[in-house]
């Protein structure tokens, strides 16, 4: 593979400031996106100029050796987005401003003070038992399928694929189940994370914050069995503040991906013959699927992102400081260079879907993800066996955002049952 820094080139190819850049935006990035991702490849190598909203400039990171690069080298490109040499130009409602703006937690921290959160979250999630994690899925996925098993019909994203993850990362938290406290936080989750027409995601993120710091206090004066408890107690001595904060980017980088990983994956079962009945009537290859979403509908297909600390070099770019790096995870995943013979396959796990170096998603949190992905699909296959899709696969449309990749609604059929 080459060097992912390139060579220094003369004057500056492709600033992200002048001429060249692309739109980081349009329908190309939901409908065709791996097509979309070999032209800008084609078109301007690994490291490509784009425009953010608002025609704010930033660079994307297209090559899976570039975006190992970026994410192994924190000393050059950093998580503290106050780097930004865009700072003047962003105006106060900018859309990408809540995944951008720094905020207090272990997302934006760096260095010790980075190993140190990352460190306290990594010991609290290693503590949470896989078999009961399962058993817990496999209980609130059974509650969820009887909403609706009556009525031979459903659509999956609102009433199973989003709810599953956001119940079973609050439980994990130790938030008590079957609660209308833990109903209004899941509410308040989804609004805030994702708000439809009417809803108010400043209040909802408020009503979050407030429900999690009284979590927070809870804990500490009856600490349980649970991830909040063990962050409580842990010897790094987290304040409520930073716990709250935390627990927070947790909660909130556990449903989506993890929502949005279910739903791909029950998409490629319902589409791809490949994965249809066996002759025994059983479902194969649930695992090859979660897998196979993972190298190719990666449910987060660009991550912002990364500041240069320094001016510095990429891909053959000259890359200044303080600019801002958005990892393109799901075009790295199908990058040529890894797939010669433009097969992409399912076969091991070296996507780098969960991404990189020491800010990559916490080393238990992909285990625990796929327990609850794993379940979710399993307990729906088992319970709803002639479970289709309700309207042709070619109908079926991805949501309008280039950062996550899952579907605006998957509606599907099957026989009634009382469950
Ligand atoms: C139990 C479920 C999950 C939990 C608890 C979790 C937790 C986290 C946390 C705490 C971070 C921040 C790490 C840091 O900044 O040091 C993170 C980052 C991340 N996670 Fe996860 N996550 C989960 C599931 C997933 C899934 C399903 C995906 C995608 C398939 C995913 C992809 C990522 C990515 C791309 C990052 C950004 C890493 C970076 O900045 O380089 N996560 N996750």
């Amino acid at each position: 593979m080459s060097d992912p820094t390139g060579s220094p080139s003369a004057p500056p190819p492709g600033c992200p400031a002048h001429g060249s850049a692309v739109q980081l935006a349009g329908l190309q990035y939901q409908q065709t996106p791996s097509q979309l991702y070999r032209s800008l490849r084609r078109e301007h190598g690994p490291v490509a100029p784009v425009l953010l909203d608002g025609d704010i400039p930033a660079w994307l990171v297209l090559g899976y050796p570039e975006v190992s690069y970026v994410t192994s080298h924190d000393e050059l490109f950093a998580r503290d987005s106050r780097r930004w040499n865009q700072w003047d130009a962003i105006p106060p409602d900018w859309p990408l401003l809540p995944y951008v703006g720094y905020q207090p937690s272990v997302l934006f921290t760096e260095g010790t003070e980075h190993q140190r959160r990352a460190g306290v979250i990594t010991q609290a999630l290693e503590g949470v038992d896989q078999f009961e994690l399962a058993r817990e899925c496999e209980l609130i996925a059974g509650q969820l399928i009887s909403s609706f098993a009556g009525s031979g019909e459903a659509e999956l994203m609102s009433t199973y694929a989003h709810a599953l993850p956001a119940r079973g990362v609050l439980w994990m938290c130790g938030m008590p189940q079957d609660s209308t406290d833990t109903e209004q936080l899941v509410d308040d989750l989804r609004i805030s994370l994702d708000a439809g027409e009417g809803d108010d995601p400043v209040a909802a993120y408020m009503r979050v914050g407030e429900r999690i710091m009284q979590l927070v206090k809870e804990k500490r004066e009856r600490p349980g069995s649970d991830v909040t408890s063990r962050m409580l107690l842990d010897p790094a001595g987290l304040g409520d503040e930073e716990i709250v904060q935390d627990l927070i980017s947790v909660i909130a980088a556990a449903q989506q991906p993890t929502a949005n990983w279910i739903c791909n994956t029950l998409r490629l079962l319902l589409t791809d013959e490949r994965f249809a009945l066996n002759v025994s009537g059983g479902r194969v290859s649930v695992g090859e699927a979660l897998n196979e979403v993972l190298w190719l509908d990666t449910p987060t297909q660009n991550f912002i992102g990364r500041w240069a600390v320094r001016d510095t070099q990429l891909g053959g770019r000259l890359i200044r400081e303080g600019d801002c790096l958005v990892l393109g995870l799901a075009a790295a995943n199908t990058d040529p260079q890894i797939w010669p013979e433009s097969h992409v396959g399912a076969e091991n796990s070296a996507h780098l879907s969960f991404s990189n170096g020491e800010h990559r998603c916490p080393y238990p949190a992909p285990l625990l993800a796929d327990v609850m992905a794993r379940t979710a699909v399993e307990t729906l296959l088992e319970r709803l066996p002639d479970l289709v899709l309700a309207v042709e696969a070619g109908e079926l449309t991805w949501r309008p955002s280039v950062w996550m990749r899952g579907l605006t609604s998957l509606p599907v059929r099957f026989t009634p049952t009382v469950q």
